[in-house]
């Protein structure tokens, strides 16, 4: 099939929800990255969602709503810690995973009995929505194992002629998926760092707020950690400072590296390296770019401000991991 390459205009977001009808999934922008959509209660839609990304089918999607009552449709027994965090969060990068409607298909949730929702703050995911009439289910709409999408360039990279539509306004916010909360046990955790940090959801919800880790010992709770993600082809490497790269050998590699660093080297270096911010808005798209250029190494160097950036630190290092 052909790729359509739609606008957010009124009259394109009628043929994205047309497609939705015809159980075509179409990719949408968010704030955060853009999102491969189906409509959550389309189970056609739901099963191409996962061929077209060749995504294991044991883990779960997020339900994108565009106002709160959708939410009750999706969920039950919700937990007043949803309406505390939705009135300071949303819309905005915080999904919360809260039990699951019977109602609803259990392949949204690849057979869990909760389901992942959040309401996107972009006004064209939040339109299109509203359009289609019904919350769409919505992974990242990257091959499942590549950086997620932040351009409409990058979704094409992947799915070309594999998705009916792609909706394209431009790069995204925030550049890395949405922080996930976990809801349905008595204390909230945090399954996936985002940009929302754990100190703010705390502050907002005056408790501690754990981040999930995940060892061989513990039951999976969120499938997606298990995988790995965010991971170009071209190997990562983390420094955490210039010093500690200087003085090894990866910095006498002839091969040509790109570096991200927010802090100029103490040395010149050869014209192998490429050096440009490192921050979360262009991680993925340098990842990207990484595996499109020749570049044989990207070389991180991390400097305070992004160690504190939880969200930011799991990406780096599990694009650094997948290529140990
Ligand atoms: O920012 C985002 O969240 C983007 C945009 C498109 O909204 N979406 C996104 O979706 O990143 P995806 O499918 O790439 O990641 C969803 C994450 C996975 O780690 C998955 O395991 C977790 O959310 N998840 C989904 N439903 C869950 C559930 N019921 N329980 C626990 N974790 C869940
Ligand atoms: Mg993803």
């Amino acid at each position: 099939m052909e790729t359509e390459i739609l606008s957010s205009q009124e009259t394109d977001l009628a043929q994205a929800a047309h497609w939705l009808h015809q159980h075509q999934p179409v990719a949408f922008p968010t704030e955060t990255v853009y999102g491969l959509g189906a409509k959550v209660f389309d189970e056609i839609g739901i099963q191409r969602i996962y061929q077209l990304k060749g995504r294991p089918s044991d883990n779960p999607l997020i339900a994108h709503v565009a106002d709160l009552s959708q939410v009750e449709l999706l969920a039950e027994s919700i937990p007043s810690s949803f309406y505390v965090l939705a009135e300071a969060f949303w819309p905005g990068p915080l999904t919360m995973v809260l039990p699951r409607r019977v109602e609803v298909p259990s392949s949204v949730s690849a057979g869990l009995p909760t389901i992942a929702i959040r309401m996107p703050s972009h006004p064209t995911a939040l339109q299109l929505i509203k359009v289609v009439g019904e919350p769409l289910v919505a992974p990242s709409a990257n091959l499942s194992g590549k950086p997620s999408p932040t351009t409409a360039q990058h979704v094409l990279e992947d799915l070309q002629g594999k998705v009916a539509a792609v909706i394209d306004d431009g790069p995204t916010t925030y550049g890395i998926e949405s922080t996930v909360v976990n809801l349905t046990q008595p204390t909230p955790i945090i399954l996936r760092p985002g940009s929302i940090s754990p100190e703010q959801i705390e502050s907002v919800l005056g408790q501690s707020v754990p981040l999930a880790t995940l060892n061989e010992h513990t039951p999976v709770v969120s499938p997606g950690m298990k995988y790995r993600h965010y991971a170009p082809s071209t190997p990562v490497k983390v420094f955490t400072s210039w010093d500690e790269f200087l003085s090894g050998p990866n910095s006498l590699s002839p091969a040509p590296s790109l570096v991200l660093s927010n802090q100029l080297p103490p040395t010149r270096l050869t014209s192998n390296f490429t050096i440009k911010p490192l921050k979360a808005e262009t991680l993925f798209s340098e990842f990207r770019a990484a595996d499109q250029q020749a570049i044989q190494h990207v070389i991180v160097i991390l400097d305070p401000t992004t160690q504190m950036h939880v969200g930011l630190m799991n990406r780096i290092s599990k694009a650094a991991a997948a290529t140990d």
